[in-house]
């Protein structure tokens, strides 16, 4: 990926970064959100999934496989036992040009371990995954954002935003606390549809909605222009298709690739 055309971001466009900066280190690694805010990020994104002692861990599937040397769902292994596992060897062995040394043996992180890491030197996209099974996770994660301060002036500062494509997890935190910003997920099979009455009831509770890069058009963008809520396409990996998002509305992106936006 490389661009010659560089882009101008409109003001107050969140450059997001996807899992930290999952382009060039492994996905939810310290490492990866360590680069991702070196890279300029304006938000650190992380998926949550909860152990089976209760403990919040950034990670996005729900299984060990594909980003550890694990095997099988995390539900299944308490703390101790995932943190024997390596979580960065697959993206040295996926990605040789990108491998270094230091991924290799990378530990998954817990929640509570990235804000003892960022303290509010970052600002964090956090979403709940699968709150159906894992459930508890929004209370639990209130009860962290607290603890580090991450809530205060979380109105006009936003450090924190909370996303997920459950509706039901979003309300449970809204009901904690109103002033959390909050973003709907969705991710349409064909072109991004809502109608205005689903608009006006999204913006009740959130924010912003976030839909998958490929469901964006032109008239959804415009439709949203007439709405205050935000609009962040996920995953836009290339400058091109960066530049696209944002002439069709999109206010952020989520990307694995912070340097395309630059
Ligand atoms: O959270 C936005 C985007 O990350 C949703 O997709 O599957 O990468 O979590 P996923
Ligand atoms: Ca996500």
């Amino acid at each position: 990926f490389s661009s010659a055309k560089k882009i101008t971001l409109p003001e107050e466009f969140m450059v997001i970064g996807h899992r930290g900066a999952s382009g060039y280190a492994p996905e939810h690694t310290i490492e990866a959100y360590h680069q991702a805010k070196e890279l300029g990020a304006d938000y650190i994104e992380l998926d949550l999934q909860l152990t089976k002692d209760g403990v919040l861990i950034a990670m996005h599937d729900d299984t060990l496989d594909r980003t550890t040397n694990g095997i099988g769902l995390v539900s299944d292994y308490t703390l101790e036992q995932l943190k024997e596992l390596d979580a960065g060897s697959w993206f040295n062995q996926k990605n040789p040009k990108k491998a270094k040394e230091n991924y290799a043996g990378l530990q998954i992180p817990t929640l509570e371990e990235i804000f003892q890491e960022f303290g509010n030197t970052v600002n964090y996209y956090i979403e709940t995954k699968s709150p159906s099974e894992n459930k508890g996770m929004e209370q639990e994660l209130f009860s962290l954002l607290t603890k580090y301060d991450l809530l205060e002036d979380v109105a006009t500062h936003q450090q924190v935003i909370i996303q997920s494509f459950s509706e039901e997890s979003l309300h449970l935190i809204h009901d904690l606390n109103k002033d959390i910003p909050l973003i709907q997920l969705y991710n349409f099979d064909k072109s991004a549809v809502l109608s205005n009455n689903q608009l006006d009831a999204i913006s009740k509770y959130a924010v912003g909605i976030g839909v998958n890069y490929a469901s964006l058009t032109s008239n959804f963008g415009d439709q949203i222009r007439h709405t205050s809520l935000l609009l962040h396409p996920y995953t836009v990996n290339t400058a091109k298709e960066i530049a696209s998002a944002i002439e069709m509305g999109a206010t952020g992106v989520f990307t694995d690739y912070i340097k395309e936006t630059r």
